[in-house]
């Protein structure tokens, strides 16, 4: 049988230190033992980033994540997340405007990997945040309002330390012009996101 043996890390900002099995993944051990069940189990294979969490900074699919890899380390999840003020942060901020949510399974690990993306300070293109976000699936939203609430968080961030950020031509339009301008934008990127995935399903056919 195997042994139980305790480990010290630190998680959204305090110390902890909690019994775990040397097997066991850190999902398990943030959820069982300490309660985090933003941390979601989906495909248990690190293919979707529903388990995602920040470790020392970086994102972390967590349940392909021994806990003894994270002795030491400085864990957060969703919910050690805030604002210098103890507010939302602005990038739960934007998804929120943007309804970059449906059923919400995939939003904590999607939220943690737009905080790695913002906090990179660079000024990534849409093309760049969707290949930076291929590592989390939802079933859901279609992606846009996710990527355009990247997007957003970056111009944001950006503004704040007074860099210029072009957003995408289309979005600065409705960003411009207000409600009516952006729902209809939100429609037409939907429409093409579909026939996108469309495309995509009958290439997934014609290689079988
Ligand atoms: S549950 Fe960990 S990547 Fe899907
Ligand atoms: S909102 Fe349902 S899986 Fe993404």
């Amino acid at each position: 049988m195997a042994s139980k043996s305790f480990i010290k890390f630190n998680v959204n900002g305090r110390d902890v230190e909690v019994p775990f099995d040397e097997r066991e993944s850190l999902y398990d051990t943030l959820r069982n033992q300490l309660d985090l069940t933003s941390v979601k189990k989906g495909c248990e294979v690190g293919e979707c980033g529903a388990c995602s969490v920040l470790i020392n900074g970086r994102c972390v699919d967590t349940c392909i994540y021994l806990t003894k890899w994270a002795e030491g380390k400085s864990i957060v999840t969703v919910e050690g997340l805030k604002d210098e003020k103890g507010d939302l942060t602005d990038v739960q901020k934007q998804f929120i405007k943007e309804a970059a949510v449906q059923c919400g399974f995939c939003t904590p690990g999607f939220i943690l990997k737009a905080v790695e993306i913002v906090g990179d300070n660079k000024p990534y293109t849409r093309d760049e945040i969707k290949k930076l976000i291929a590592g989390n699936l939802c079933r859901c939203t279609g992606y846009m309002n996710i990527v355009t609430a990247i997007e957003h968080a970056i111009y944001n961030n950006m503004k704040k330390q007074g860099k210029d950020y072009k957003l995408a031509d289309n979005y600065k339009v409705y960003l411009d012009q207000g409600e009516e301008a952006k729902n209809k934008m939100t429609d037409e990127l939907l429409l093409h996101q579909e026939a996108k995935d469309a495309q995509v399903v009958k290439e997934i056919f014609n290689n079988k």
